[in-house]
């Protein structure tokens, strides 16, 4: 039974302050993101929220014990500062702690407040809530975000709910009915696969994505429409990324059926990663309305083969090199639930050409940390 708000019936698409800014962040900031977000088309191309992350708060609630905004980075409050982004045509998210504080700010957490939380959420037109889960001790999950997703509930306003426990709970098993999507792991970082010796440390340590991608297999039965695994944020145009790798996380996180939400300064996008994040045929893999989380069919070495079934029947495939020189990488028809013998109809969802009928498979030349993403069609009659 998933959360019966109606909500990211496809995966939620926008951009969270976190791993670019930390508490770097102000009003002027979000404004600007917002602005960008429609100039550079990735509007157009899906992307909605705009996710305020941690660092809004004012270090005291209120004498009525409600929250509100850090008065130097936030002058203008977070009232003006939605409408803002509204009058934009896009969505606003706001972070808070389902503990007594916030994970680094010091600032209030929710607990024992939810209520009165997710009333000012909804007076201030927040339209995504993001609920971290530091300074917990002693809490159960479950009952938290459950209290949480029922207060949102309850204000009537729509509000998307995204858990933030970092899968320590196992929330795949109990967060379907009450939030629309869950984070599976620890914190992503902007490098490749950075962080294997810190990660099963608590607190969700930051890891390179590559690690984080190897978490999800076992989960992409959970997922679906409404409620999603939550691999964390696109490091997409990230420093410690280079463009492959980029491009790399971004078409495993659309055969993931993942929130796509970027974090990279959106003011200054280069060509490359401009052209990245508003691929539209590598969204609308993500965006598949039947939802249905892709997941590993083959493994060789370095050499990987993901599969994502989509509604028109045809399948999304990954083929990705996780090795240190370029490889010639075959998906075999019989790995993606077709018979070597049919002709499929292949075309490069990067270079945006058709390669023809294909029978048996398909192979490809990958360029290391990189990928190849192809969409294998129905039957060519
Ligand atoms: C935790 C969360 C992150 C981010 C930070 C903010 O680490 O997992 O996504 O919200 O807190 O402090």
């Amino acid at each position: 039974m998933a959360l019966d708000n109606g909500l990211a019936r496809t995966p939620p698409m926008g951009w969270n302050s976190w791993a670019t800014y930390e508490l770097k962040i102000d009003e002027g900031l979000i404004r600007a993101t917002a602005d960008a977000m429609v100039g550079s088309g990735m509007k157009d191309a899906g992307y909605e929220y705009i996710i305020v992350d941690a660092g809004w708060k004012a270090k005291n609630r209120d004498a009525e014990g409600r929250l509100s905004a850090d008065p130097e980075k936030f002058p203008s409050g977070m009232k003006a500062l939605a409408d803002y982004v509204h009058s934009k045509g896009l969505k606003f998210g706001l972070y808070t702690d389902a503990g007594t504080e916030d994970c680094v700010s010091s600032a209030p957490g929710s607990k024992g407040f939810e209520d009165k939380d997710a009333s000012s959420f909804a007076e201030w037109g927040v339209d995504y809530v993001k609920e971290d889960w530091c300074n917990t001790a002693g809490m159960s999950a479950q009952e938290a975000y459950t209290k949480m997703s029922r207060s949102i509930l309850a204000t009537g306003r729509p509000m998307v709910f995204s858990l933030c426990e970092w899968g320590d709970n196992k929330p795949w098993n109990w967060a379907a009915p009450v939030g629309n999507l869950w984070r599976t792991t620890g914190d992503s970082k902007d490098c490749w696969d950075c962080g294997r010796e810190t990660m099963n440390k608590p607190g969700g340590y930051p890891r390179g994505w590559v690690l984080i991608l190897d978490a999800q297999p076992p989960l992409a039965a959970f997922a679906g429409p409404g409620h999603w695994n939550d691999p964390d944020l696109l490091q997409v145009g990230q420093r410690g990324l280079t463009v492959g790798e980029s491009r790399a996380q971004f078409s495993l996180w659309a055969i993931l059926a993942a929130p796509l939400i970027a974090t990279n300064d959106l003011r200054s996008l280069t060509p490359e990663i401009h052209e990245m994040l508003l691929n539209r045929e590598v969204i609308a893999v993500d965006q598949d309305p039947a939802g249905i989380q892709g997941t590993r069919v083959r493994v060789e070495g370095d050499r990987e083969v993901w599969m994502r079934p989509l509604s028109d029947g045809s399948r999304a495939v990954v083929l990705f090199n996780r090795g240190e020189s370029s490889a010639t990488i075959r998906v075999r028809w019989t790995d993606i639930g077709r018979k070597q013998s049919d002709g499929l109809e292949v075309r490069d969802l990067w270079k945006h050409q058709n390669q023809g009928s294909v029978k048996a498979g398909y192979s490809a030349r990958v360029p290391s940390h990189g990928v190849v993403i192809i969409r294998v069609g129905v039957s060519a009659k």
